[in-house]
């Protein structure tokens, strides 16, 4: 078991993604962590990425648990954004349209759900992404730590995964190595033409828009009709008050409006 899976990765990314340094493992405590180990290392070339059969340790936003068990996506995505890293807001909302693209090249609807979550079509948690950054001498190193359900196990009335999808014959390995190549060009857009112009993307997948939503903000509650992504990538919350845009917190709660 252990052999093939690693046997599988390598061989998808040495035919999908070449340049990529790619360690597979079968089990890792959070590839967050292993990641910014080996990113620590000078002579480590970038670009390069974990993946785990599973994670003991997986780490959602916010400190929260992500459950990893076999059969499910767990990677960490190691990318130079080199001198740029003051323009990195925002680019947790181009690594999830990269992601929903290619999941619908596969033919599964996502919806994208501010600010970091992939959707199924009916509202239920497909995956999730979770950046951090360090620096390596001048340059700004990120970490875009990516897990998306494959074929894990699911509480079905929350999650979906891509076999509760019906879309069970993708190619794990396969899609990383797409995936891969798919990160590095939009790291490259992003850097180029800045989130506003790729904020489409985004906008045409938008799970929030028109719900009532509740969103903890640190000490506060704020409440009103989710009105897209405003330019720099806040979510835009419409109440008899008027516009508030929110640039940090937790999603508490969603319904119709
Ligand atoms: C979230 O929705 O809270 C983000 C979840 C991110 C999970 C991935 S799985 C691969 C990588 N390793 C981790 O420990 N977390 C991320």
């Amino acid at each position: 078991m252990s052999t093939s899976f690693t046997q599988e990765i390598n061989s998808a990314f040495s035919e999908g993604a070449p340049h990529w340094v790619v360690a597979a493992r079968d089990c890792a405590d959070s590839t967050m962590n292993v990641a910014r180990e080996m990113a620590g290392a000078a002579e480590e070339s970038l670009p390069f990425c974990i993946i785990a059969r599973e994670q003991k340790t997986g780490r959602g936003r916010d400190g929260r648990v992500w459950t990893s068990a076999p059969g499910g996506f767990y990677a960490t995505f190691v990318l130079s954004a080199g001198a740029h890293g003051e323009k990195l807001s925002g680019f947790s909302l181009m690594v999830g349209s990269v992601i929903a693209e290619l999941l619908e090249g596969a033919g599964v609807l996502v919806q994208l759900k501010w600010p970091n979550d992939l959707m199924s079509s009916d509202g239920k948690k497909l995956g999730g992404i979770l950046i951090e950054t360090m620096r390596r001498a001048t340059d700004t190193i990120l970490l875009v730590g990516i897990g998306v359900n494959f074929d894990n196990p699911i509480d079905a009335q929350t999650m979906a995964s891509l076999r509760s999808l019906g879309a069970s014959d993708l190619e794990m390995s396969e899609w990383g190595a797409n995936l891969a190549i798919a990160l590095e060009r939009g790291l490259a857009d992003f850097l180029n033409q800045g989130l506003d112009a790729q904020l489409p993307r985004w906008n045409d997948r938008d799970y929030l828009r028109g719900k009532s939503v509740r969103i903890e903000c640190g000490e506060r509650v704020v409440c009103g009709i989710a009105d897209g992504i405003s330019r720099g990538g806040a979510l835009r919350i419409k109440s008899s008050a008027g516009i508030e845009e929110i640039w940090s917190g937790h999603i508490i709660g969603v319904g119709n409006a």
